[in-house]
């Protein structure tokens, strides 16, 4: 491959990474395997190898994982939180060994093998043997300081007890949602009407945020701890003796975690809980094996991204066979048509399956699914499964093709696809099914949170004409009676319910933008816009350039945003949404000044007063944006001490510097124009 291949080869990785990155991260809903995305992203890794002067600071090889949410303080993690490289083969984890071996050279090794729990690592940090912050993994660096939401999992110890009891202890684990506490809820849930949750991972991670101890206390998550990551006052010789003594100081480590003498014996265990996995209160996806001895750890030390004494060992997903019923096509909030595998029942992985994700027409293409025949389905974390592929021999002799539909299957308009998407769409706005699906959105816990509204409910309302857009819903007040009367509302219900209206007028301005549903416009985006625009009024009147400069936001996003507020219907839901009294600004907004609003401002040598976060943060908060070289583009440059080359460049171009003081001065008044 030349170097011209690789760029464009490393470029489409990077975008299908970041595309299942997002749909496994934000969205809860991947596309792919975990073995089909290890294969693309080791690919990358591969090519950057070859070619590092191809590896950019946003290659996501380059960073750990999701970045930390806005709405809690921010802690930096005294040692960062890494993952784990993955091996799915005995042979690829007798390789593990031999490495371990190149390097320390060969001798018997004991092992610490250990489940891995499929959660939401935490960190929790003790002084003096009491609990004082408990911290979310985050980006890997630096993780949302969750602590009142620690203290509420009941096993989380407040006080470390027993003899040995370290000054100092930061431990990681995992929080989990035990499999018969989310079965339950969501049982609950479908019979009050309300949205079932998809799995429990990302249900653990959501009821962490709920910003309400009371919830986290009642779902009953629980946590495991697994590891030690800096202790004073003791002292610690290996994982296994670590395992042991914060079982005695009152921690809850996993019971099944053995020590293993050579690998042979880890086989042993990786064989044994392949079988038993179902029968466990969690869902795990491997096994954690890790070198016992941690003075071998120290000498083994880290790769950029991973410990070189540990490994995770992923099973495979579970699998089954079953036959095509029907190919069907669910119609999405964005009109997306998506073809879904209708499915003769089977049993997988502890429930019942009847529908399984096709994507989208090229994978149908690809894997040629038809009607009639046998396929293999897989299940990972999430409730809906996927087609791996057909069982070709089964295919009965007279099947055909699947056609993606011509016209809408639930409105009848006759579809699009636009140039270069895989997607066909449904173009009518008012097509009952991306009404309701939008309804649905809006309502979500993500966006504007109205509890009480789940989607049964959403159903209900829809099919009996009650609401047709999001901002029906302020009117439902005046419609008290007509709720009452729907099937399982009762006076009490009904008044709950138009409470959760009424309370969601007042939500963060970054909630109406995801309820909203602006095509492209995520969970990130829409802080971005909140954050730079601060009202809904001034996004509307944004135009694509103004909104590209948001660092982060791309031309694609920019442009969807204008065409949204572009569109006539959409404007009078703005003006419906104000006129029922909902929030459209963000209340502490910053102050914001215009003459910084889409300028560039270039930062070098170190300054006294503030730091260079501090620095940018400030930027950016009053509309401007950060970046790291000088070009014609840039506005300012602000030189703090020892400026280097980056000034040189700034005269050399004739772009406008200040120092520190006249930066001071800048914020403090605004630039005149
Ligand atoms: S040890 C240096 N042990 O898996 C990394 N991790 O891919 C040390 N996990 O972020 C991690 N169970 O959230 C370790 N017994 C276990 C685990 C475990 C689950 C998660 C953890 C970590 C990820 C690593």
């Amino acid at each position: 491959m030349n170097r011209e291949q690789a760029e464009n080869r490393i470029e489409g990785l990077r975008n299908e990474i970041r595309r299942h990155d997002h749909l496994y991260y934000v969205k809860g809903a991947a596309e792919i395997s975990d073995q089909e995305y290890d294969r693309i992203y080791r690919e990358l890794v591969d090519l950057e190898s070859q070619f590092p002067e191809l590896v950019t600071p946003d290659s996501p090889t380059q960073r750990v994982g999701g970045a930390p949410s806005a709405e809690f303080p921010e802690f930096v993690h005294r040692v960062p939180m890494l993952s784990l490289d993955n091996t799915y083969s005995e042979e690829e984890l007798r390789e593990f060994e031999r490495r371990i071996f190149r390097q320390v050279g060969e001798r018997p090794l004991d092992y610490v093998t250990e489940l891995k729990i499929d959660g939401l690592s935490m960190a929790l940090h003790y002084e003096k043997g009491r609990l004082v912050r408990g911290v979310t993994r985050g980006d890997g660096v630096r993780g949302d300081d969750v602590t009142p939401y620690v203290r509420a999992i009941r096993t989380v110890p407040l006080r470390l007890h027993g003899p040995g009891v370290p000054d100092e202890l930061e431990v990681r684990g995992e929080v989990y949602f035990p499999r018969s506490r989310f079965d339950a809820m969501n049982r609950e849930r479908e019979a009050a009407g309300e949205e079932i949750f998809a799995n429990p991972r990302n249900t653990a991670a959501g009821t962490m945020k709920t910003l309400d101890t009371k919830v986290v206390s009642k779902r009953g998550l629980d946590i495991f701890v697994y590891s030690v990551a800096h202790v004073r006052g003791t002292r610690l010789r290996g994982q296994w003796e670590a395992l042991e003594s914060l079982r005695a100081w009152g921690l809850r480590t996993n019971p099944t975690s053995r020590l293993c003498h050579g690998l042979d014996e880890v086989l042993a265990y990786i064989a044994e809980w392949q079988d038993k996995r179902d029968s466990l209160e969690y869902d795990i996806d491997g096994v954690v094996v890790k070198v016992d001895s941690f003075a071998l750890q120290q000498e083994l030390g880290f790769t950029s991204k991973f410990p070189r004494w540990a490994i995770a060992f992923k099973y495979a997903a579970r699998q089954a066979r079953t036959i095509v019923r029907e190919i069907g096509v669910y119609v999405g909030r964005t009109g997306k048509l998506t073809p879904v595998a209708l499915l003769e029942p089977v049993a997988l992985a502890g429930s019942t399956v009847a529908r399984a994700s096709l994507f989208n027409e090229d994978e149908v293409a690809r894997k040629d699914v038809r009607k009639g025949d046998t396929v293999l389905i897989e299940k990972g974390g999430d409730v809906i499964p996927k087609v791996v592929q057909v069982v070709a021999e089964k295919r009965p002799p007279d099947t055909q093709p699947w056609e993606p539909p011509t016209v809408c299957p639930v409105c009848g308009t006759a579809v699009v696809k636009v140039e270069g998407e895989v997607d066909r769409r449904c173009p009518n706005l008012s097509c009952p099914a991306q009404v309701e699906e939008r309804l649905k959105h809006f309502a979500r816990r993500e966006a504007m949170d109205i509890e009480g509204l789940g989607e049964v409910l959403i159903h209900q309302l829809f099919e009996k004409g009650l609401v047709k857009d999001f901002s029906d819903l302020y009117d439902l007040k005046d419609r008290r009676d007509d709720l009452i009367a729907l099937e399982r509302m009762a006076e009490k219900s009904a008044d709950n319910l138009l409470a959760g209206i009424e309370a969601s007028k007042d939500r963060e301005l970054r909630r109406l933008l995801i309820g909203l549903a602006i095509r492209l416009v995520g969970d990130r985006a829409a802080a971005l816009l909140a954050r730079h625009f601060g009202s809904l009024d001034r996004i509307a009147q944004a135009s694509v350039e103004e909104i590209e400069a948001i660092y982060e936001i791309g031309p694609k996003v920019a442009q969807s945003v204008v065409d949204w507020f572009a569109t006539e219907g959409n404007q009078r839901l703005v003006q419906r949404l104000k006129d029922a009294g909902v929030r459209t600004e963000e209340t502490a907004h910053a102050e914001r000044s215009d003459a910084f609003v889409g300028r560039q401002f270039v930062l070098t040598g170190s300054l006294e007063t503030m730091t260079r976060d501090e620095a940018k943060a400030a930027i950016e908060a009053r509309g401007g944006r950060v970046t790291s070289s000088v070009s014609k583009k840039t506005s300012y440059v602000v030189a703090g001490r020892d400026p280097g080359s980056k000034l040189d460049k700034a005269k050399e171009l004739g772009v406008a510097h200040v120092d520190e003081q006249g930066f001071r001065d800048l914020l403090g008044k605004g630039i005149s124009a």
